[in-house]
């Protein structure tokens, strides 16, 4: 898909991080990007910066995301791209202490991480699905959502994360078969580490040994605060 200003897109988790990153270089192609996120304060300061609209959006919720979207088509037009990225990060074991994890925090962690992203994914494509074609081959719009290298790699104090991620690598490939013959493209990413505000939310004990767990260099390197990890590539299509 061609990125320019007659794209529309919609980024959750837009007021951070990966997200952040994300729906800057998609408006520095010129697509008109609303953010999705929970925190209002971060999302309106880089709407205002790079000319996105925010909305308050909260990816547990059916009527929140519904309206997001509403939001986003009345400002935009139809969404032609979504991007998954919210997400959260708790760290707890199996059991600790004599206590087993708490498991409204694994319930919480699925239903933000995965859920959400399914109820996005589910909510936006059923909107895809009725545009008008963008290309003679069918193509209607693209999502991308956010797994980790713990979705195949977790690591202690990760179960919950890693399943949620799991979960949204597993969903990737029947989700792609159930859209492919609305002409709609369905991929999933896996980073590895980025410092950004989730991982700095994390002990030092556990970003060192995360850190550690990279191979070489056993550092991590990428800072997410610029957006430098997208200068790399500086894709025209999505
Ligand atoms: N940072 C890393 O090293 C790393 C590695 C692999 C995958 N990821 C994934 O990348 C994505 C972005 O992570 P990040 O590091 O940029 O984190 P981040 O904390 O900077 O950004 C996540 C954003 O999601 C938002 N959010 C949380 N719950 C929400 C909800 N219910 N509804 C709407 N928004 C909500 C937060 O407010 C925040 O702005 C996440 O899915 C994360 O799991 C991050």
């Amino acid at each position: 898909m061609q990125l320019n200003n007659e794209i529309a897109a919609v980024v959750t988790g837009g007021s951070s991080g990966l997200g952040a990153a994300t729906a800057r270089k998609l408006a520095s192609h010129g697509v008109k990007v609303t953010l999705f996120d929970v925190n209002e304060e971060a999302g309106n300061a880089l709407a205002q910066e790079i000319g996105a609209q925010f909305v308050k959006v909260d990816v547990t919720s059916d009527d929140s995301v519904k309206a997001g979207l509403d939001a986003a088509e009345a400002a935009h037009g139809p969404t032609r791209i979504l991007v998954n990225c919210a997400g959260i990060a708790p760290v707890a074991k199996t059991t600790s202490r004599g206590e087993p994890h708490p498991m409204d925090m694994f319930q919480t962690v699925i239903n933000v991480n995965l859920v959400g992203t399914f109820r996005c994914t589910s909510f936006a494509a059923t909107r895809m699905a009725n545009l008008d074609p963008l290309t003679e081959d069918g193509e209607r719009g693209v999502v991308i959502s956010t797994a980790s290298v713990a979705a195949f790699d977790g690591q202690i104090g990760q179960a919950a994360y890693a399943a949620s991620k799991g979960g949204i690598a597993a969903l990737t490939l029947p989700v792609a078969r159930d859209l492919s013959k609305s002409g709609i493209r369905v991929m999933t990413i896996a980073p590895g580490i980025f410092e950004t505000p989730m991982l700095r939310g994390l002990s030092q004990e556990v970003q060192d040994s995360l850190g550690q767990q990279v191979p070489f260099p056993s550092v991590w390197v990428v800072v997410m605060n610029t957006h430098s990890w997208l200068k790399q590539s500086a894709p025209t299509q999505c």
